[in-house]
């Protein structure tokens, strides 16, 4: 199996991480079966999580994507969302799902999340592959389907990056804090 040195250890296996999206997508079939849902991925850290969603998702859908960045090639989130909503995505109406890979201070989805519900959705849910609760910043924020809680550590792979290296990993992995330790 690949790992590349800079890894500490491996937190989620590719396993553990299909058997929890194949759950996800039979709740979300379940709840959205006859709305033609729109899933939303957030750019770049949800791609793998978004891709293999979608496809337990045994119920019409339509996909779009948007673009929603902090961190840059830090390891700290700056606390300056950057949001790129396609001004082509129609919203309204729609029942719509934000698809993110990780749920950190949670800046990122409450800033999307304001956004969005601006151009008047039918229905709005966050879904998360995993929540890190104790780094909140906003304040009793949280997504409406999640994956894993995991605690305060520096997760890389299934789409998360550092300084955009990673996101190929099949699973969620710890980085050696040295890696990241003088940014
Ligand atoms: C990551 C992740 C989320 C956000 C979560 O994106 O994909 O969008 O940070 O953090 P928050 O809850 O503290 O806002 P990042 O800005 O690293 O961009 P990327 O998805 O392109 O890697």
């Amino acid at each position: 199996m690949y790992c590349p040195n800079e890894i500490d250890r491996i937190l989620i296996s590719e396993e553990e991480i299909k058997q929890k999206v194949a759950e996800m997508g039979r709740v979300l079939t379940k709840e959205y079966e006859g709305k033609n849902p729109l899933f939303i991925c957030v750019l770049k850290g949800s791609v793998v999580f978004f891709a293999d969603l979608i496809r337990e998702m045994h119920c019409p859908l339509e996909i779009n994507f948007l673009k929603a960045s902090s961190y840059g090639n830090s390891s700290v989130s700056s606390g300056n969302v950057k949001l790129d909503v396609g001004a082509g995505i129609d919203f309204k109406g729609r029942h719509v799902v934000i698809v993110e890979d990780i749920l950190d201070t949670a800046r990122t989805l409450y800033a999307l999340k304001n956004e969005l519900l601006t151009r008047e959705p039918a229905s709005l849910k966050l879904v998360t592959l995993l929540d890190k609760p104790s780094r909140r910043v906003v304040k009793g924020f949280t997504a409406d389907y999640e994956g894993f809680d995991i605690d305060d550590l520096f997760v890389v792979g299934y789409g998360l990056d550092y300084d955009e290296r990673f996101r190929n990993l099949p699973y969620v992995a710890v980085l050696k804090p040295e890696v990241y330790e003088n940014t």
